[in-house]
């Protein structure tokens, strides 16, 4: 029974776990620094580096004193390398190198997005490729063709904001703090989705693409009207982002032969969103899974999970591979604009 130590610091949570190929997680811990972002609107790369780098050992200590192992128990051991903030990446990436050259386990660098993409897999047993894969998080909000461990053909993506940062955006704008995506969904419940006209960006485009930058505008002009309570500003954002998410995405499952429609990512975590792809998938005689909200959101079960795959295709790194700012799932996708990349 392979047993893999998973590491995570990309962003602002630092988390730590111990999984086996039997899909059980024996330990696993994250700890978030919402508290110390919060003034600032937004994750500040430098604070989380500091607080990974604070932080990170002694949830390795717990987790493998949770699951009674030691580190000569494991198999390999499992570390984010990217994408992410540059700062936070190197911290578990160099703790994953540290344990792997005084074991002597292989290490193995995964791909933060790998870890999404893989942990419905982690959760649902029945869960075999391909699968069609929305992948919504706080960088990222794309759509993939998961047809094995480490193949992915992305067909589209966003050109400006990831819904995860439209959510973000809007909470900003609304003054409901950071993160924004849990503290949306809790005001909207209290909401009118109808009340605010907000506008689509790309809905029933012929292009592919997702686009959240426009939304986010109308959203500000929404708030500065002072016309419109609070809560239906947020209701009615949430409902347009999902109108949008479920237009991309019966885009792409109308051309899509897989059987099973997968989300995953942070915005998953929002039942909202869950419920109307849930409807979407049954619409179009497709199955559906999504992976239960704590495994949505950033943690490293997932990066040890995505290690028990990769670990079980043979596929390890040697201890100078190294740590990724940008790294597409999918490296044969072509640039679109937004992220850098003016059209
Ligand atoms: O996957 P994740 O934890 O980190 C990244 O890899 O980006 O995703 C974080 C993003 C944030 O933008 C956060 O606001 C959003 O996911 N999020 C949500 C919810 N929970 C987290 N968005 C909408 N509704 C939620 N309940
Ligand atoms: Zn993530």
């Amino acid at each position: 029974m392979p047993l893999i130590l998973g590491l995570e610091s990309s962003c602002d949570d630092s988390a730590a776990a111990v999984v086996s190929d039997h899909r059980s997680i024996l330990a696993q811990a994250v700890i978030g620094q919402d508290e110390a972002h919060r003034p600032f609107g937004g994750v500040v790369p430098e604070i989380a580096a500091r607080a990974h780098v604070a932080r990170l050992p002694a949830l390795i200590r717990q987790v493998l004193d949770q699951a009674s192992v030691t580190p000569a128990d494991l198999d390999a051991i499992a570390a984010t390398a990217g994408p992410g903030l540059i700062g936070g990446v190197m911290v578990a990436l160099l703790a994953g190198k540290g344990l792997a050259l005084a074991t002597g386990k292989p290490l193995i660098a995964v791909n933060h997005l790998e870890g999404h993409a893989l942990s419905p897999r982690l959760a649902d047993p029945q869960l075999n490729f391909p699968y069609l894969l929305l992948l919504v998080s706080g960088g990222h909000c794309q759509l993939l063709e998961v047809d094995g461990v480490g193949s992915y053909r992305r067909l589209a993506t966003t050109i400006d904001d990831a819904a995860g940062e439209a959510f973000d955006k809007a909470a900003k704008l609304l003054g409901l703090g950071y993160p924004g995506g849990p503290a949306i969904e809790r005001f909207a419940s209290e909401g009118d989705p109808c009340a605010v006209p907000l506008p689509r960006p790309l809905l029933g485009s012929i292009e592919p693409h997702f686009s959240f930058a426009g939304l986010k505008s109308a959203v500000q002009r929404a708030a500065a009207s002072g016309a419109h309570r609070p809560a239906d500003i947020a209701a009615s954002f949430q409902q347009a982002v999902i109108d949008c998410l479920v237009d991309r995405t019966a885009r792409a499952l109308a051309a899509s032969a897989a059987p099973t429609l997968v989300v995953a990512g942070g915005v998953a975590a929002n039942g909202a969103v869950r419920s109307a792809l849930d409807t979407l998938a049954s619409d179009h005689g497709r199955q559906f899974s999504v992976p239960p909200g704590w495994l949505c959101t950033d943690n490293a079960a997932m990066i040890g999970w995505a290690g028990v795959e990769r670990f079980a295709a043979g596929l390890l790194d040697p201890l100078d591979v190294p740590a990724r700012a940008r790294w597409p799932l999918d490296e044969r996708a072509e640039k679109v604009r937004g992220a850098g990349v003016k059209a």
